[in-house]
Protein backbone atom coordinates (compact mmCIF):
# COMPACT_ATOMS: atom_id res chain seq x y z
CA UNK A 1 0.00 0.00 0.00
CA UNK A 2 1.13 3.16 -1.49
CA UNK A 3 1.91 5.88 1.87
CA UNK A 4 0.59 9.30 0.85
CA UNK A 5 2.68 11.97 3.47
CA UNK A 6 0.71 15.30 3.19
CA UNK A 7 3.29 18.11 4.49
CA UNK A 8 2.12 20.75 5.94
CA UNK A 9 3.86 24.09 5.37
CA UNK A 10 5.13 26.17 8.29
CA UNK A 11 3.70 29.35 9.48
CA UNK A 12 5.48 32.15 11.33
CA UNK A 13 4.08 33.05 14.30
CA UNK A 14 4.85 36.28 16.09
CA UNK A 15 6.41 34.91 19.25
CA UNK A 16 7.57 38.20 21.06
CA UNK A 17 7.09 41.83 20.40
CA UNK A 18 8.99 45.16 22.13
CA UNK A 19 8.76 48.88 21.66
CA UNK A 20 10.96 51.92 22.71
CA UNK A 21 10.16 55.59 21.82
CA UNK A 22 12.28 58.21 23.00
CA UNK A 23 11.78 60.00 26.71
CA UNK A 24 10.96 63.85 25.35
CA UNK A 25 7.52 64.74 24.50
CA UNK A 26 6.28 67.56 21.85
CA UNK A 27 2.48 68.55 22.03
CA UNK A 28 1.08 70.25 18.95
CA UNK A 29 1.14 73.37 22.06
CA UNK A 30 4.90 73.04 22.03
CA UNK A 31 4.66 73.13 18.27
CA UNK A 32 2.59 76.51 18.40
CA UNK A 33 5.17 78.61 18.99
CA UNK A 34 8.00 77.42 16.38
CA UNK A 35 5.76 77.68 13.59
CA UNK A 36 2.70 79.23 12.25
CA UNK A 37 0.15 76.25 13.20
CA UNK A 38 -2.66 75.34 16.16
CA UNK A 39 -3.66 72.59 18.24
CA UNK A 40 -6.84 72.26 16.77
CA UNK A 41 -5.49 72.44 13.31
CA UNK A 42 -3.26 69.37 14.06
CA UNK A 43 -5.97 67.42 16.03
CA UNK A 44 -8.63 67.72 13.24
CA UNK A 45 -6.92 67.41 10.54
CA UNK A 46 -4.66 64.34 11.63
CA UNK A 47 -5.22 63.73 14.98
CA UNK A 48 -1.89 63.69 16.55
CA UNK A 49 -1.64 65.44 20.02
CA UNK A 50 2.14 65.01 20.70
CA UNK A 51 4.66 62.84 19.55
CA UNK A 52 7.86 61.55 20.90
CA UNK A 53 11.68 63.08 19.93
CA UNK A 54 15.09 61.55 20.14
CA UNK A 55 17.74 63.12 21.79
CA UNK A 56 21.72 62.78 20.57
CA UNK A 57 21.96 59.24 22.86
CA UNK A 58 18.38 57.77 21.35
CA UNK A 59 19.99 57.06 17.67
CA UNK A 60 17.83 54.87 15.44
CA UNK A 61 19.97 51.73 16.67
CA UNK A 62 19.42 52.54 20.08
CA UNK A 63 15.99 52.75 20.04
CA UNK A 64 15.76 49.88 17.43
CA UNK A 65 18.17 47.29 20.13
CA UNK A 66 15.87 48.92 23.29
CA UNK A 67 12.63 47.57 21.16
CA UNK A 68 14.52 44.52 20.23
CA UNK A 69 15.59 43.64 24.04
CA UNK A 70 11.69 43.84 25.11
CA UNK A 71 10.97 41.31 22.53
CA UNK A 72 13.14 38.64 22.94
CA UNK A 73 12.82 38.74 26.57
CA UNK A 74 8.81 38.32 25.63
CA UNK A 75 9.76 35.47 23.36
CA UNK A 76 12.50 33.94 25.44
CA UNK A 77 14.86 33.98 22.62
CA UNK A 78 18.61 34.55 23.17
CA UNK A 79 20.39 37.32 20.41
CA UNK A 80 23.00 33.95 20.10
CA UNK A 81 19.93 32.10 18.82
CA UNK A 82 18.35 34.27 15.88
CA UNK A 83 19.69 33.23 12.48
CA UNK A 84 18.37 36.78 11.10
CA UNK A 85 17.79 40.64 12.04
CA UNK A 86 15.94 42.65 9.24
CA UNK A 87 15.47 46.27 10.33
CA UNK A 88 12.82 48.25 8.08
CA UNK A 89 14.30 52.27 8.14
CA UNK A 90 14.43 55.23 6.37
CA UNK A 91 16.58 57.14 9.03
CA UNK A 92 19.49 54.88 9.64
CA UNK A 93 22.41 56.04 12.05
CA UNK A 94 24.51 56.28 9.07
CA UNK A 95 24.49 54.55 5.32
CA UNK A 96 27.27 52.04 6.24
CA UNK A 97 27.13 50.00 8.84
CA UNK A 98 23.45 49.24 8.94
CA UNK A 99 21.46 50.05 11.50
CA UNK A 100 20.72 45.98 11.46
CA UNK A 101 24.55 45.56 12.24
CA UNK A 102 24.73 48.15 14.66
CA UNK A 103 21.85 45.99 16.24
CA UNK A 104 23.16 42.89 15.74
CA UNK A 105 26.63 44.25 17.79
CA UNK A 106 24.51 45.40 20.30
CA UNK A 107 22.83 42.16 20.92
CA UNK A 108 25.93 39.97 20.75
CA UNK A 109 23.81 37.94 18.28
CA UNK A 110 26.97 37.01 16.50
CA UNK A 111 25.09 34.05 14.60
CA UNK A 112 22.30 36.83 12.56
CA UNK A 113 22.61 37.85 8.96
CA UNK A 114 21.92 41.40 9.65
CA UNK A 115 20.15 43.71 6.93
CA UNK A 116 18.22 47.12 6.42
CA UNK A 117 15.41 47.15 4.06
CA UNK A 118 14.22 50.53 2.68
CA UNK A 119 10.86 51.12 1.77
CA UNK A 120 9.70 54.22 4.03
CA UNK A 121 6.75 53.73 6.13
CA UNK A 122 6.01 50.29 4.77
CA UNK A 123 9.17 49.11 5.64
CA UNK A 124 7.66 46.60 8.35
CA UNK A 125 5.34 45.19 6.06
CA UNK A 126 8.10 44.49 3.41
CA UNK A 127 10.20 43.06 6.50
CA UNK A 128 7.76 40.90 7.96
CA UNK A 129 6.90 39.50 4.39
CA UNK A 130 10.20 38.61 3.52
CA UNK A 131 11.11 36.83 7.17
CA UNK A 132 7.38 34.95 6.42
CA UNK A 133 9.00 34.07 3.25
CA UNK A 134 12.58 32.44 5.17
CA UNK A 135 10.48 30.55 8.04
CA UNK A 136 8.24 28.81 5.24
CA UNK A 137 10.94 27.54 3.44
CA UNK A 138 13.24 27.04 7.11
CA UNK A 139 10.65 26.70 9.99
CA UNK A 140 13.94 25.98 12.21
CA UNK A 141 14.67 29.90 11.96
CA UNK A 142 14.62 32.74 14.99
CA UNK A 143 14.19 36.38 13.19
CA UNK A 144 14.06 39.52 14.61
CA UNK A 145 12.40 41.96 12.40
CA UNK A 146 12.31 45.83 13.45
CA UNK A 147 10.51 49.26 12.39
CA UNK A 148 12.28 52.29 13.90
CA UNK A 149 13.08 55.60 12.80
CA UNK A 150 14.74 58.87 14.16
CA UNK A 151 12.46 61.11 11.15
CA UNK A 152 13.14 64.44 13.46
CA UNK A 153 16.48 64.11 12.02
CA UNK A 154 15.24 65.05 8.48
CA UNK A 155 12.55 67.39 9.24
CA UNK A 156 12.49 70.85 8.29
CA UNK A 157 11.19 72.08 11.70
CA UNK A 158 10.95 75.51 10.20
CA UNK A 159 8.00 73.70 7.38
CA UNK A 160 4.80 73.33 9.37
CA UNK A 161 3.04 71.43 6.52
CA UNK A 162 5.75 68.92 7.57
CA UNK A 163 7.24 68.91 10.71
CA UNK A 164 3.68 68.64 12.99
CA UNK A 165 3.22 65.23 11.50
CA UNK A 166 6.24 62.41 12.36
CA UNK A 167 8.11 61.22 15.44
CA UNK A 168 10.51 58.98 16.48
CA UNK A 169 10.34 55.46 17.68
CA UNK A 170 10.79 51.39 17.49
CA UNK A 171 8.96 48.61 17.24
CA UNK A 172 10.21 44.72 17.24
CA UNK A 173 9.07 41.42 16.64
CA UNK A 174 10.39 38.43 17.02
CA UNK A 175 9.23 35.20 14.02
CA UNK A 176 9.30 31.62 14.48
CA UNK A 177 8.01 28.73 12.80
CA UNK A 178 4.76 26.57 13.78
CA UNK A 179 3.21 23.56 12.01
CA UNK A 180 0.05 25.18 13.54
CA UNK A 181 -2.68 26.73 11.76
CA UNK A 182 -2.37 30.46 12.55
CA UNK A 183 0.40 33.14 12.37
CA UNK A 184 1.01 35.53 9.45
CA UNK A 185 -1.69 34.27 6.33
CA UNK A 186 -0.39 36.28 3.58
CA UNK A 187 1.09 39.52 2.80
CA UNK A 188 1.42 41.31 -0.31
CA UNK A 189 3.56 44.24 -1.47
CA UNK A 190 3.34 46.97 -4.38
CA UNK A 191 5.42 49.96 -5.12
CA UNK A 192 4.87 52.61 -8.15
CA UNK A 193 8.13 55.02 -7.95
CA UNK A 194 6.43 57.28 -10.91
CA UNK A 195 5.31 59.17 -7.92
CA UNK A 196 8.67 58.83 -5.90
CA UNK A 197 8.76 62.85 -5.92
CA UNK A 198 5.75 63.52 -4.08
CA UNK A 199 7.46 62.57 -1.15
CA UNK A 200 11.05 62.21 -1.11
CA UNK A 201 14.34 63.42 0.81
CA UNK A 202 16.33 64.19 -2.56
CA UNK A 203 19.50 64.95 -0.41
CA UNK A 204 20.94 62.37 1.98
CA UNK A 205 22.08 59.83 -0.99
CA UNK A 206 24.95 60.08 -3.62
CA UNK A 207 22.94 61.81 -6.40
CA UNK A 208 23.20 65.23 -4.50
CA UNK A 209 25.79 65.13 -2.13
CA UNK A 210 26.02 67.50 1.17
CA UNK A 211 26.55 70.62 -0.42
CA UNK A 212 26.06 74.18 0.66
CA UNK A 213 23.97 75.01 -2.05
CA UNK A 214 21.91 71.35 -1.26
CA UNK A 215 21.72 72.59 2.43
CA UNK A 216 20.71 76.25 1.45
CA UNK A 217 17.74 73.90 -0.80
CA UNK A 218 16.72 71.88 2.12
CA UNK A 219 17.25 68.90 0.14
CA UNK A 220 18.26 67.10 3.42
CA UNK A 221 14.46 67.42 4.29
CA UNK A 222 11.72 65.52 4.16
CA UNK A 223 9.73 66.94 1.01
CA UNK A 224 6.17 65.90 0.91
CA UNK A 225 2.77 67.34 -1.00
CA UNK A 226 0.92 66.45 1.48
CA UNK A 227 -2.90 66.21 -0.10
CA UNK A 228 -1.40 63.89 -3.48
CA UNK A 229 0.04 61.33 -0.94
CA UNK A 230 -3.00 61.56 1.00
CA UNK A 231 -5.68 60.46 -1.83
CA UNK A 232 -3.23 57.68 -3.18
CA UNK A 233 -2.04 56.45 0.74
CA UNK A 234 -5.68 55.84 0.90
CA UNK A 235 -6.50 54.15 -2.59
CA UNK A 236 -3.54 52.41 -2.10
CA UNK A 237 -4.38 50.90 1.38
CA UNK A 238 -7.66 50.06 0.50
CA UNK A 239 -6.92 47.78 -2.45
CA UNK A 240 -3.99 46.29 -0.82
CA UNK A 241 -6.81 45.30 2.24
CA UNK A 242 -9.20 44.06 0.06
CA UNK A 243 -6.42 41.83 -1.43
CA UNK A 244 -5.54 40.07 2.25
CA UNK A 245 -9.21 40.30 2.86
CA UNK A 246 -9.89 38.24 -0.28
CA UNK A 247 -6.74 35.97 -0.25
CA UNK A 248 -7.96 34.74 3.47
CA UNK A 249 -11.74 34.49 2.16
CA UNK A 250 -12.52 37.26 4.54
CA UNK A 251 -15.03 40.46 5.27
CA UNK A 252 -14.54 43.60 6.57
CA UNK A 253 -16.47 41.94 9.88
CA UNK A 254 -14.46 38.95 9.63
CA UNK A 255 -11.44 41.13 10.70
CA UNK A 256 -11.14 41.64 14.85
CA UNK A 257 -7.81 44.25 14.87
CA UNK A 258 -7.01 46.63 11.85
CA UNK A 259 -3.62 47.84 12.36
CA UNK A 260 -3.46 50.52 10.17
CA UNK A 261 -0.06 52.76 9.08
CA UNK A 262 -0.85 55.76 11.65
CA UNK A 263 -0.20 58.69 9.17
CA UNK A 264 -3.55 60.42 9.63
CA UNK A 265 -6.85 60.01 11.25
CA UNK A 266 -8.63 60.77 8.25
CA UNK A 267 -7.01 58.26 6.12
CA UNK A 268 -7.59 55.60 9.44
CA UNK A 269 -11.24 56.32 9.29
CA UNK A 270 -11.91 56.39 5.80
CA UNK A 271 -10.30 52.88 5.49
CA UNK A 272 -12.30 51.63 8.18
CA UNK A 273 -15.72 52.87 6.72
CA UNK A 274 -14.64 51.55 3.19
CA UNK A 275 -13.53 47.98 4.60
CA UNK A 276 -16.52 47.91 6.83
CA UNK A 277 -14.92 47.69 9.99
CA UNK A 278 -16.13 49.02 12.80
CA UNK A 279 -14.33 51.68 14.99
CA UNK A 280 -13.90 49.57 17.86
CA UNK A 281 -11.56 46.73 15.82
CA UNK A 282 -9.74 49.77 14.54
CA UNK A 283 -6.28 50.10 16.47
CA UNK A 284 -5.55 53.90 17.10
CA UNK A 285 -2.14 55.39 18.89
CA UNK A 286 -1.48 58.05 16.42
CA UNK A 287 -2.70 60.84 19.09
CA UNK A 288 0.40 59.65 21.08
CA UNK A 289 3.24 59.09 18.72
CA UNK A 290 2.73 61.15 15.33
CA UNK A 291 3.68 58.90 12.40
CA UNK A 292 6.64 57.06 13.26
CA UNK A 293 6.57 55.66 9.63
CA UNK A 294 8.17 52.25 9.41
CA UNK A 295 7.91 51.75 13.26
CA UNK A 296 4.31 52.36 13.60
CA UNK A 297 2.73 49.04 13.12
CA UNK A 298 5.11 47.25 15.52
CA UNK A 299 4.66 49.83 18.20
CA UNK A 300 0.90 49.44 17.61
CA UNK A 301 1.61 45.74 17.93
CA UNK A 302 3.41 45.99 21.08
CA UNK A 303 0.86 47.82 22.56
CA UNK A 304 -2.02 45.63 21.93
CA UNK A 305 -0.06 42.38 23.24
CA UNK A 306 1.14 44.07 25.88
CA UNK A 307 -2.69 45.31 27.09
CA UNK A 308 -3.78 42.02 26.27
CA UNK A 309 -5.76 42.60 23.08
CA UNK A 310 -4.04 39.77 20.89
CA UNK A 311 -5.89 36.92 22.14
CA UNK A 312 -5.34 33.37 20.23
CA UNK A 313 -7.45 32.83 17.23
CA UNK A 314 -7.70 36.93 16.85
CA UNK A 315 -7.69 37.88 12.95
CA UNK A 316 -5.30 40.68 12.19
CA UNK A 317 -5.24 42.90 9.43
CA UNK A 318 -2.65 45.13 8.84
CA UNK A 319 -2.26 47.97 6.01
CA UNK A 320 0.90 50.50 5.20
CA UNK A 321 1.84 53.31 2.82
CA UNK A 322 4.64 55.03 2.31
CA UNK A 323 7.15 56.82 -0.13
CA UNK A 324 8.74 55.39 -2.90
CA UNK A 325 5.25 55.08 -3.22
CA UNK A 326 5.18 51.57 -1.75
CA UNK A 327 2.59 49.75 -0.13
CA UNK A 328 1.07 46.46 1.70
CA UNK A 329 -0.89 44.59 3.60
CA UNK A 330 -0.40 41.34 5.96
CA UNK A 331 -3.36 39.51 7.19
CA UNK A 332 -2.42 37.34 10.41
CA UNK A 333 -4.19 34.71 12.94
CA UNK A 334 -2.40 35.46 16.36
N1 LIG B 1 -0.95 74.25 10.69
C1 LIG B 1 -1.81 75.10 10.14
N2 LIG B 1 -2.08 75.12 8.83
C2 LIG B 1 -1.44 74.23 8.06
C3 LIG B 1 -0.52 73.31 8.56
C4 LIG B 1 -0.27 73.35 9.95
N3 LIG B 1 0.60 72.51 10.55
N4 LIG B 1 -0.04 72.55 7.55
C5 LIG B 1 -0.65 72.98 6.43
N5 LIG B 1 -1.49 74.00 6.73
C6 LIG B 1 -2.34 74.77 5.82
C7 LIG B 1 -1.86 74.70 4.38
O1 LIG B 1 -0.85 75.68 4.19
C8 LIG B 1 -3.12 75.02 3.65
O2 LIG B 1 -3.34 76.42 3.67
P1 LIG B 1 -3.89 77.18 2.34
O3 LIG B 1 -5.23 76.54 2.08
O4 LIG B 1 -3.93 78.57 2.79
O5 LIG B 1 -2.88 76.85 1.29
C9 LIG B 1 -4.22 74.39 4.51
O6 LIG B 1 -3.63 74.17 5.80
C10 LIG B 1 -4.69 73.05 3.97
O7 LIG B 1 -3.55 72.29 3.59
P2 LIG B 1 -3.69 70.84 3.01
O8 LIG B 1 -2.32 70.32 2.66
O9 LIG B 1 -4.76 70.77 1.99
O10 LIG B 1 -4.21 70.10 4.33
P3 LIG B 1 -4.75 68.64 4.42
O11 LIG B 1 -6.09 68.65 4.98
O12 LIG B 1 -4.49 67.84 3.17
O13 LIG B 1 -3.79 68.05 5.55
C11 LIG B 1 -1.84 66.64 5.74
C12 LIG B 1 -2.39 68.00 5.35
C13 LIG B 1 -2.12 66.45 7.22
C14 LIG B 1 -0.35 66.60 5.48
C15 LIG B 1 -2.57 65.52 4.95
O14 LIG B 1 -2.58 65.87 3.59
C16 LIG B 1 -1.93 64.17 5.10
O15 LIG B 1 -2.00 63.55 6.13
N6 LIG B 1 -1.36 63.63 4.02
C17 LIG B 1 -0.89 62.23 3.99
C18 LIG B 1 0.43 62.06 4.68
C19 LIG B 1 0.75 60.57 4.70
O16 LIG B 1 -0.10 59.70 4.67
N7 LIG B 1 1.99 60.22 4.68
C20 LIG B 1 2.26 58.76 4.68
C21 LIG B 1 3.49 58.45 4.20
S1 LIG B 1 4.70 59.29 5.14
C22 LIG B 1 6.19 58.45 4.83
O17 LIG B 1 6.27 57.55 4.04
C23 LIG B 1 7.40 58.99 5.51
Amino acid sequence: MALSLIIMPAHSIIIGTGSCVPQKVVTNKDLESRVDTTDEWIRTRTGIIQRHISNDRETNSYLATQSARKALDMAGVRPQDLDLIIVGTMTPDMPVPSVACLVQNELGAKRAGAFDLYAACSSFIYALSVADKYIRSDSGMKILVIGSEVLSRVINWEDRNTCVLFGDGAGAVVIAGTGEDRGILSTHLHADGSLGELLIIRGLGTAFPVSHENLEKGWQYIQMQGRDVFKYAVKAMESAAWEALDANGWNGDDVDLFFSHQANIRIIDLLGERLGIPKEKIFINIHKYGNTSAASIPIALDEANRTGMLTPGLRILMVAFGGGFTWGSGAMCW
